[in-house]
């Protein structure tokens, strides 16, 4: 579940960041801040800024047939994201740059091979050696700061990292030389930044992306997939070889916290009803597609309901990006590898030739199928794997997959056609397709699964595959799902169970899930509740210490989080 945004109004931060805030709002006049949050606190914080309304009106008053017409623009085009850091005075910066020299020059490269600590504790120790040998005195308040920069310049991703700290953003794209980046935010959609890059900055910052997750990228190898230290999926061009605008980068971020079920129900992006049939689905091993736009949730929704896969069940993933991320043991993850990537790997070694071999989703899946595995996932299906995984599925396999198609029909269409080629007959052994989007309701964005169709078979006189809509947001009466649910009639055959058996099982998985997410929200609230005072009660230091008490608390809570599995 995303992290609710906290705005500050108490504590000694807030005095801080209003003062940096006047600094900075310097040639911004004509926006008004509306959103403002921590990213990494203290040191960093995100605000979102609106063009003042008269400013807009005037500046978008045009002469049209000689009268003056007012037009309004979409909200998203006069929203921009700054993020806000300490600012440095003259003298400290310049005394920042010469420690900066001093550490690169000092920093021996086999320094973070050291697996007992972690990078941060020896890029500060090494900091403060630095301090203590040429006696510069700092206050524990510049010192907090300037390390801020070191670790963020050193270890993380320079400027743009405060965006990949903010939990709300979704994608980051910058888009050549000069120009803005622009973020998906899960409230305000797609906004600009305050944020650019020249062009040595921009080359710099792209090859170094490249190069933490081991890839290349040159002049005459300009463009490559990766994927970031913190999991996020990063697309590469350098130059302007093939971007006319310079280089370019686009981050599409890892949600560390994955989505669990009752996260989905509770974000309303499932109802319980819709989300307790999935259950039943994916514990009774039926087919199941997740389909929609780009963003749409489809692989965050395929993640979601793998935590009902039961236990102890061999899974085997495929994906051409590590997404899929799983608390079971019995689980083999597998990326695909393309062919300039084995290019790069034979030009570092003296490897023999056939290591240059490109694997693809579908040399995977055929793969896979040696490894006799019960459930086999598939990131997304795009080409010639689509034949051989719906043959696993003729075979007796539990596939989950997502595929991009806005609708049953589209998604058909695409099957049976190149360069899928997937016969009729195979299609029809899919039992279940969900139909996911992105929407906007009163200017904010969700991810919303509109409906959920059935397979139900092939009419023989036509040939036409016959589906049915089990839920559809759009229908105005929900439909008895007992009496015409095909899917949950094959799962009642093949559990043996009773009609109100299978209506007792369908109802305990609501309630378990309603639980959930009101157990969800307590914490939630609790956790907010005890932050707020502690806010209240202490000061700044003192503070410090608890976030990073509640961090720890967090990530341990995460574990836990992560390592569920729906048992019931
Ligand atoms: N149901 C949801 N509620 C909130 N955020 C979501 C939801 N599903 C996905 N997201 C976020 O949207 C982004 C895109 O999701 P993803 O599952 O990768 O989409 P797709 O696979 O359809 O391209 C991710 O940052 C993810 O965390
Ligand atoms: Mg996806």
């Amino acid at each position: 579940m995303t992290k609710k945004m906290t705005k500050k109004t108490t504590g000694n931060i807030t005095e801080k960041q209003t003062v940096l805030t006047s600094k900075l709002t310097n040639g911004l006049k004509t926006y008004e801040i509306i959103d403002f949050y921590d990213l990494s606190y203290p040191h960093s914080s995100a605000q979102i800024l609106k063009q003042k309304n008269e400013k807009r009106k005037t500046e978008i008053e045009e002469k049209i047939n000689g009268e003056i017409e007012t037009k309004t623009e979409p909200e998203s085009e006069n929203l921009l994201y700054r993020i806000i850091e300490p600012v440095l005075s003259s003298e400290k910066q310049l005394l920042f740059d010469k420690i900066i020299s001093l550490l690169n020059d000092s920093i021996n490269p086999n320094l973070f091979e050291n697996k007992n600590k972690s990078k941060t504790e020896l890029l500060k120790k090494s900091f403060f050696e630095i301090l203590k040998i040429y006696s510069i005195r700092l206050s524990e308040k510049d010192a907090a700061e300037m390390f801020y920069f070191i670790e963020r310049n050193f270890l993380k991703f320079c400027e743009i990292s405060p965006l990949l700290d903010d939990k709300n953003i979704e994608d980051i794209s910058c888009n050549g030389y000069d120009l803005p980046i622009y973020v998906f935010h899960q409230k305000y959609g797609s906004v600009k930044t305050t944020l650019s890059f020249s062009k040595p900055q921009l080359d710099l910052l792209v090859r170094r992306m490249a190069q933490s997750s081991k890839k290349h990228i040159s002049v005459s190898n300009p463009m490559t997939d990766a994927t970031m230290p913190d999991g996020s999926r990063v697309h590469l061009t350098l130059g302007n070889e093939i971007t006319v605008k310079g280089s370019t980068f686009t981050i599409r971020k890892f949600n560390e916290k994955p989505f669990l079920p009752a996260d989905l129900v509770s974000n309303k992006t499932f109802t319980a009803e819709m989300m307790a049939y999935l259950w039943l689905c994916v514990e009774s091993n039926m087919n199941i597609i997740f389909a929609g736009g780009t963003a749409s949730g489809k692989t965050t929704s395929l993640n979601a309901v793998c935590h009902f896969i039961p236990r102890h069940k061999k899974i085997v993933s495929i994906e051409d990006t590590r997404e899929i991320n799983l608390p079971h043991e019995n689980w083999v993850s597998g990326i695909s590898r393309a062919g300039s990537e084995a290019a790069d790997e034979i030009m570092n070694s003296n490897s023999f030739s056939n290591y240059s071999k490109k694997l693809t989703l579908y040399d995977l899946l055929k793969a896979a199928l040696r490894q006799r595995p019960e459930y086999i996932l598939v990131g997304e299906i795009r080409g010639s794997e689509a034949y051989v995984l719906f043959q696993a599925m003729s075979t007796g396999h539990t596939t989950l997959s997502t595929m991009h198609a806005e609708s049953v029909d589209t998604l058909i269409h695409r099957l049976e056609n190149p360069p899928m080629n997937v016969p009729r007959v195979m299609i029809q052994t899919l039992d279940v397709l969900v139909v996911l989007a992105q929407t906007e309701e009163n200017g904010h964005f969700y991810k919303k699964c509109l409906s959920v169709h059935e397979i139900i078979e092939t009419d023989p006189q036509t040939s036409e595959i016959l589906t049915q809509d089990i839920f559809n947001k759009q229908r105005a009466q929900s439909i008895d799902l007992f009496s015409n649910s095909v899917v949950l009639k094959r799962i009642q055959e093949r559990k043996g169970w009773a009609k109100d058996e299978l209506r007792r099982e369908f109802e305990k998985r609501i309630r378990f899930l309603i639980n959930e997410q009101k157990g969800e929200k307590e914490n939630g609230e609790k956790e907010n509740e005890e932050k707020e005072n502690g806010e209240k009660e202490n000061g700044e230091k003192e503070n410090g210490e608890k976030e990073n008490g509640e961090k720890e608390n967090g990530e341990k809570g995460k574990k836990e989080k992560e390592m569920k599995i729906y048992d019931i």
